[in-house]
């Protein structure tokens, strides 16, 4: 089995030209990558009206999930950690916009801008610490955080990951649902160890009935080839699907409330002490509203 790309190299550096070069001319990667943008964009469910949209690749690589993008229709924006991914991306004419940076510092996009994002192998890298700077926890903190920022409200993202265990699933899906998504993961194939795939389907907002999430496939003996995996070693983990929603902040129950006898109370014992103390009027001891 190969070894997790993951953890060879950090990407910028396992992706050098040579590794672009040989990723981009690999008709078996150009065939797996096309079957997950297409399933990524079908999963990210736009309005079936012939609009193109403004969509965001991240980790675009050498531009093979954005061309499905461009095929469909959409404009697109790819950000990417790897010089060399993106230099291949514009030899073969990429149709988007193209952004070298690390999606673990944030995308560095407009808020509410982006009416959909789609991420295909890329998203599990920030799983690693590359670097004795680096935390999972924060980089997948400050991705989501920028990530939920840049998407229109309800707006769906879609990620295809490779997560190397039941932690890391955890880990990534619960970085998302405390940025705010709502949503969960789609395993398509949940029963063959090689074409088993994991998508985020994630929306901007809190959970409605558009934020349900898809039906995985394979689950009902639909055929796969067995032949799809590109991702190194992957446990065959039970099918996860959650549906969760950023749990509201927790307020104190049975706080004992200091009603209008208590302040005035205090106001007298204040005065009596020599404090300067504000006359009394209506608004002394006055509600407030509990949140905004
Ligand atoms: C397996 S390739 C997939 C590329 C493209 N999505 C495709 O379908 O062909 C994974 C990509 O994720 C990029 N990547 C990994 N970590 C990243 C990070 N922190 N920020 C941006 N891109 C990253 C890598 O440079 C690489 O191009």
């Amino acid at each position: 089995m190969a070894s997790r790309p993951e953890l060879q190299a950090p990407p910028e550096i396992f992706y050098n030209d040579d590794e672009a070069r040989k990723y981009t001319s690999s008709s078996r990667i150009i065939d797996i990558q096309a079957k997950l943008s297409e399933r990524a964009l079908e999963l990210l469910a736009l309005p079936d009206d012939d609009v193109p949209r403004l969509l965001l690749d991240i980790g675009c690589g050498s531009g093979l999930s954005g061309e499905t993008l461009t095929e469909h229709g959409h404009h697109w924006i790819g950000l990417d950690i790897s010089g060399s991914m993106l230099n291949v991306a514009l030899e073969r004419e990429a149709e988007g916009d193209l952004i070298l940076g690390d999606m673990g510092q944030g995308l560095g996009v407009r808020p509410g801008v982006i009416d959909g994002a789609i991420s295909i192998s890329a998203v599990q890298w920030l799983c690693n610490a590359d670097r004795s700077s680096h935390e999972p926890r924060l980089r997948l903190k400050a991705f989501f955080g920028s990530l939920y920022r840049c998407l229109a409200r309800g707006a769906r993202a879609v990620l295809q990951v490779y997560p190397e265990n039941l932690a890391q699933r955890e880990l990534i899906l619960g970085s998302a649902m405390r940025a705010g998504f709502s949503g969960g993961v789609v395993v398509d194939f949940p029963h063959s160890t090689k074409t088993r795939k994991e998508f985020l389907v994630l929306t901007c907002g809190p959970a409605s009935l558009s934020s349900a999430t898809p039906q995985a496939k394979g689950e009902d003996g639909e055929s796969c080839s067995d032949d799809e995996d590109i991702s190194g070693d992957e446990e065959n983990q039970s099918v996860l699907v959650s549906d969760r929603h950023r749990p509201r902040k927790k307020h104190k129950l049975n706080k004992k409330v200091k009603g209008k006898e208590w302040v005035m109370e205090k106001k007298e014992k204040m005065r009596r002490k020599g404090n300067t103390v504000p006359a009394d009027s209506k608004y002394t001891a006055r509600k407030r509203k509990t949140r905004f």
